[in-house]
């Protein structure tokens, strides 16, 4: 018989296999312990309701968005202004791409972390020692005009309906962080300003179905290296983040999206707002979809703590650093429990 051709991507391993190939089972003592979880009624994490951010009552939505991210990290939001079309055209899409023949979509395939827009698997699978139950597409998307060209072809709605979805998604993210800047009580444009000329990326996440999913990880715990991700997932679980050393079960809310703050809002707010870890868990019985939007800073902006917050009785948490160093450590570091920012303290040198 002739050997069994390797496959670059997960889902065409799986439908070939039919089982966790060595390649993907966690080392022992770093399995998801799926018994061991937190499911909380409700979302697990905080639902705000976004619909009077513009109005009359804005101070209690900005309170509740800050109080959220300086004991959570994460947050659910309702009323986002995202039109629901928009929002399940995106999930229609994604779901459409994923289901392609095998050679549609290796056309997008790479597994060089620097570029603008590919396919992949895992997570870095040039560093990384075990591999994640996980396929993404990855795009930039902002200013949208200087990458919309390099998208994916196919499905040939992919371009309009993921457009539609990435400059909306980008318009929430802005009204957050300037609700952000507000809680802070820092100038409403601060954090957007910070961030330079800014930018966005997108993950299609697709989780396929896993047949033993105490094994593996769709993704282990990690912390966003951007400023704030804004979570569209599917009806079905599987992220879970941290509170007080135990994981917690964050269940879909139909027409919410999950909001977390990434290690950059942690710097800016100079530590008062926390970058959390989360992790993703497959399950036997479904295929998963999920879209993060990575709002971020442009690489050249550099990033420090906004200087109201830091005082006497709050010392300066960061030494300022650009973007693209930052990030540069974060993929050559792998997903890894250890906070990325802890390099850049004061007190520490950057190898
Ligand atoms: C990520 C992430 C969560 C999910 O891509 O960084 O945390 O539910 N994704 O897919
Ligand atoms: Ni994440």
């Amino acid at each position: 018989m002739a050997p069994a051709i390797a496959k670059p991507l997960l889902s065409d391993l799986v439908a070939q296999s039919g089982q966790v190939p060595s390649s993907h089972i966690r080392p022992v003592g770093d399995r998801p312990d799926l018994d061991n979880v937190d499911h909380e009624s409700g979302a697990g994490i905080p639902l705000i309701d976004l619909e009077q951010l513009d109005g009359p009552d804005r101070h209690k939505v900005v309170e509740a968005i800050g109080s959220a991210c300086e004991t959570d990290g994460f947050f659910m939001v309702k009323n986002h202004g995202i039109p629901k079309e928009v929002v399940e055209g995106m999930l229609i899409v994604a779901r459409e791409f994923f289901h392609m023949p095998e050679s549609e979509r290796l056309k997008c395939y790479s597994d060089d972390p620097k570029k603008a827009i590919r396919l992949s698997t895992s997570f870095n699978v040039r560093t990384e020692k075990v591999s994640n139950w996980r396929d993404f597409l990855r795009l930039h998307c902002f200013p949208l005009e200087s990458f919309i060209d390099q998208w994916p072809s196919n499905p040939p709605s992919f371009r309009e309906v993921v457009g539609t979805y990435s400059t909306e998604a980008r318009k929430l993210a802005l009204r957050l962080l300037e609700a952000i800047s507000e809680s802070l009580g820092l100038e409403k444009g601060h954090m957007v300003s910070a961030m330079g000329r800014q930018a966005q990326h997108m993950a299609v996440n697709y989780y396929p179905p896993c047949p033993q999913p105490e094994l593996t990880y769709g993704l282990p715990g990690h912390k966003d290296p951007n400023a704030i991700t804004l979570l569209l997932q599917d009806g079905v679980s599987g992220l879970q983040v941290q509170r007080n050393g135990r994981w917690v079960a964050v269940n879909p809310v139909p027409d919410a999206l999950v909001i977390n703050i990434g290690d950059q809002v942690q710097a800016l707010s100079n530590d008062r707002y926390k970058s959390v870890l989360h992790r993703v868990i497959v399950n036997s019985e479904s295929e998963r979809i999920s879209v993060p939007t990575f709002y971020c800073p442009s690489p050249d902006a550099v990033i420090a703590p906004a200087n109201a917050l830091v005082d006497d009785d709050h010392s300066l948490a960061y030494r300022p650093f650009t973007y693209q160093a930052y990030y540069d450590a974060f993929w050559n570091m792998g997903l890894e429990s250890a906070s990325c920012l802890d390099r850049f303290r004061p007190n520490k040198q950057v190898d």
